[in-house]
């Protein structure tokens, strides 16, 4: 099954509410009268299989066969369950951070980014990290990159063949990095041949490439559980490591540290609150950290909702008719309405989850404690009740109506919410508008782009394939 990408015209609301359902910590004796989610009935193996390649149909499959809590047999180990209602939601994030420490602590990415990094982290580790990175993610200071973005993008969108198809996600990406690099390191436009910067962005672009080869993604999956990485992926770890220590050197002797606007030259400034500084090594796990988590996630968001707008007539001419009518509030609400509707319909990441260390209720149901429970994104995104004719593509679904706390989550929430969502909304707010206005484009086949899962990110099949049919001045 692919998400259809037309559905009927419906007159009723286009956002509604889910019934409560009971969910949060319980005691033994009230776990002990309530029954497990049910479990799916395959062989672990195949499970995995269809999670890790066709993870839509799976879900979408098995609410329908179980409702909206069941479990499965993975790799996480616990055989983690699956919950796409809000009030479950909301219990996990609001949930002290012992109770329900973050998943991501076990994923692949822990031998790359390092046990310590604010990805990977729990407890109060994960809290000194978060402090200590906060400060340059919030908006304020994510508005001082705006014009810098504007920038990287119209360079871009101006090399842009017209009249043959193009893959956007790869494009999107280009801006992405440029965006991370410059942002994070201080690195602007292209850096010279045979330069640090030079090494480390080409190592970064291999590195994202490489993740996508199978070996690669085998080795990724030899990886999980341990704390350093291993085989090829220690190995091709080493091209991205040596610039990286390279700059953070060259940066500490800088002479102008204060007067730099960069994440790297920020964090050397930053202390805890007991006067700690980040060493080269946390720093170093720190920066890849916001380069994995800040770049292909940004482009791939873009793509796909550039994948749905070619394809959704009425939004598109909404979105063109805002952008060029000349009104500059109601163009910032179409974009902004354009970019909240295509990360409902297609969240990059789709599943997020905790590991409950006490008795957890969840609605009917109830899991002991050290259950993985994982929130779907993705099918909390496609609830018929909260958001009615949900494969419809329909940004103006949000008129009236903000993102709910736990209904809208593509970034997460609570205190493991995404460090860089306001930078990567503003990236989208900016390359949105930009596109729109700049050029009129058109799908290359009308057939909607499957979903493909590469690491913990669902991309389209064929990179969001368009056709630029005119570029205006
Ligand atoms: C559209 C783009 C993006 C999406 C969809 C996205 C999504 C997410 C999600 C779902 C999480 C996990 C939240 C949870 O478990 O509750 C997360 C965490 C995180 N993201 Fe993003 N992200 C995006 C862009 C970025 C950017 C641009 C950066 C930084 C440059 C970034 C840095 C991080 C970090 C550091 C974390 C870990 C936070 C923590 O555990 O405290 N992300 N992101």
């Amino acid at each position: 099954m692919t998400l259809a990408p037309e559905a009927p015209a419906h007159d009723g609301r286009l956002i509604g509410e889910a019934p409560p359902s009971p969910a949060g910590p319980i005691d033994a004796a009230e776990a002990a009268s309530l029954p497990t989610p049910p479990m799916i009935d395959l062989p672990r193996v195949l499970q995995t299989l269809r999670f890790n390649q066709r993870q839509i149909d799976f879900v979408f499959g098995a609410r329908r066969r179980h409702g909206e809590v069941f479990r499965m047999r993975g790799i996480v180990p616990g055989d983690p369950v699956i919950t796409s209602h809000p009030d479950h939601v909301q219990s996990l994030f609001k949930a002290k951070p012992d109770d329900a420490p973050s998943l991501t602590g076990e994923s692949p990415l822990r031998p790359i980014v390092g046990p310590n990094s604010v990805l990977t982290s729990v407890g109060p580790r994960h809290m000194r990290q978060r402090k200590l990175l906060l400060p340059p993610f919030h908006g304020e200071a994510i508005d001082e990159y705006v014009s810098m973005i504007v920038e990287v993008t119209e360079r871009e969108i101006a090399k842009w063949p017209v009249g043959e198809p193009i893959a956007l996600a790869p494009r999107m990406q280009a801006i992405t990095l440029d965006v991370i690099m410059s942002g994070i390191f201080g690195i602007e436009g292209t850096p010279e041949r045979g330069s640090t910067e030079h090494a480390l962005r080409r190592a970064v672009v291999g590195l994202i490439e490489a993740s996508t080869w199978k070996t690669a993604q085998l080795a990724e999956l030899m990886n999980i559980g341990r704390d350093e990485p291993v085989g090829i992926t220690k190995f091709g770890l080493g091209f991205l490591d040596r610039p990286t220590f390279k700059i953070i050197a060259e940066r500490r002797r800088a002479t102008d540290l204060e007067d730099r606007r960069d994440i790297l030259s920020l964090l050397l400034q930053a202390r805890t609150e007991e006067g700690e500084a980040l060493t080269d090594q946390e720093l170093r796990d720190e920066l890849l950290t916001l380069v994995l988590a800040g770049h292909e996630t940004t482009a791939n968001s873009l793509a796909w909702t550039w994948e749905r707008l070619v394809r959704t007539p009425a939004a598109h001419d909404r979105l063109r008719d805002a952008v060029r009518g000349g009104d500059q509030e109601l163009s910032d609400k179409v974009v902004e309405q354009t970019i909240q509707e295509g990360m409902r319909a297609r969240p990059v990441i789709p599943i997020i989850g905790r590991r409950v260390k006490k008795h957890w209720r969840l609605g009917e149901y109830a899991v002991p404690p050290e259950t993985p429970v994982t929130m779907s994104i993705l099918l909390v995104h496609h609830r018929e009740d909260v958001y009615p004719d949900p494969f419809a593509f329909r940004p103006e679904r949000w008129e009236n109506a903000k993102p709910g706390t736990y209904t809208w989550i593509p970034f997460g929430g609570g205190i493991r919410r995404c460090l860089g969502a306001a930078l990567a909304m503003a990236e989208q707010r900016v390359v949105l508008e930009a596109m729109a206005r700049r050029l009129d484009l058109a799908y290359d086949t009308p057939e909607p782009e499957r979903a493909i899962h590469r690491n913990v990110t669902m991309i389209p099949s064929r990179g969001a394939t368009v056709r630029v049919l005119s570029r205006r001045a």
